[in-house]
């Protein structure tokens, strides 16, 4: 059994944009710059933004925090993404989620550029991405991708079992393992599937991304099969001084030995999620570059 570490994978990543990003700004007089919308005080948001910024400074990116109370208005932020949306010096924008109950989540992301839309959460990029044609991919599935290219994990002809069907994780990287060149071949369940454990038995790579703390047993597993668990909970743990230790949906501890390979909870897909943000934003600001200088 080989455990699938999600630090070399980004290193490696980072190391590539920071030749990109040097390249770049080399070229172009103009570093990437990436704002970033946060609203409310969450903590588990707020931490997530810090990493995000942190990694702009490493890889020499501009970048902007707008932070609002929970109690802001639709209205104030939809006219702030139209003004980083027309903003020439913006290539990417992200809002962080989850938002307050009182705003429209969906219609603040339609709202977003789709060419900096980073998250690639706007449906022209989803729309695209199911088409088979390039977009902006949200950062978790591509770093699943990221992931199994580094492990060279083959998906060509192999059943993929996805369990979760969320925007953002579930529904995308079923529809990219699919395309033409992953070629594999891949059911998706649900919290209403039947015989879930008859179906993930069947999988020669199971993706789980349900939000549900170790619900995948020994029993859910094919022998050999590779995992990749999404899942990132929070427990219980007396023993902690935080009172809580980090858990995947997958019991790791249970199932790890019927696997060939299974990434670990922390350590795993999560490292990845940041290090993609990063390529996106330096890729939403060549292609709009790109894109300036044919209009010019
Ligand atoms: N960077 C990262 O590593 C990263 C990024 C995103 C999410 N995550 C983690 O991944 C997990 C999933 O996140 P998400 O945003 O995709 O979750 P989500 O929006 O809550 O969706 C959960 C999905 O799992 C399905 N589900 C729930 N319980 C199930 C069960 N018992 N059997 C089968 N399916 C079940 C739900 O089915 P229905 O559709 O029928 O309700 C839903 O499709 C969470 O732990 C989250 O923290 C990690």
């Amino acid at each position: 059994m080989k455990t699938l570490w999600g630090k070399p994978v980004a290193e490696e990543i980072y190391l590539r944009l920071e030749e990109e990003t040097a390249r770049y700004i080399q070229s172009t007089n103009h570093a990437p710059y990436l704002a970033v919308i946060l609203v409310g005080s969450d903590p588990a948001s707020s931490s997530y933004v810090s990493m995000k910024e942190k990694a702009c400074d490493r890889l020499g990116f501009d970048h902007a925090t707008y932070r609002f109370d929970e109690s802001v208005s639709e209205e104030k932020l939809l006219s702030l993404l139209s003004k980083l949306n027309d903003d020439p010096k913006v290539d990417g924008i992200l809002v962080q989620l989850p938002l307050p109950d009182h705003l429209d989540a969906a219609k603040i992301l339609e709202t977003i550029s789709p060419l900096k839309d980073v998250d690639g959460f706007h449906p022209v990029n989803v729309g695209n991405l199911l088409l088979g044609n390039p977009s902006l991919v949200s950062c978790t599935p591509l770093g699943i991708l990221k992931m199994l290219e580094y492990y060279e994990i083959e998906t060509a002809g192999k059943h993929v079992v996805v369990v979760g069907r969320s925007n953002i994780v579930g529904k995308p990287i079923a529809a990219l393992l699919f395309q033409k060149g992953w070629d594999a071949t891949v059911t998706i369940c649900h919290s209403k599937t039947r015989n879930l454990r008859g179906i993930t038995s069947l999988a020669d790579i199971l993706i789980v991304a349900i939000g549900q703390p170790l619900l995948i047993t020994p029993d859910h597993v094919k022998e050999g099969a590779v995992i990749i668990d999404v899942g990132i909970n929070r427990i219980e743990d007396a023993g902690r001084a935080r009172g809580y230790r980090l858990v995947g949906d997958v019991d790791f501890e249970h199932v790890a030995s019927k696997t060939t390979a299974i990434t670990p909870v922390p350590g795993g897909v999560g490292v990845m999620t940041v290090a993609m943000l990063m390529n996106n934003t330096l890729q939403a600001a060549k292609k709009r570059r790109n894109e300036a200088e044919i209009l010019a």
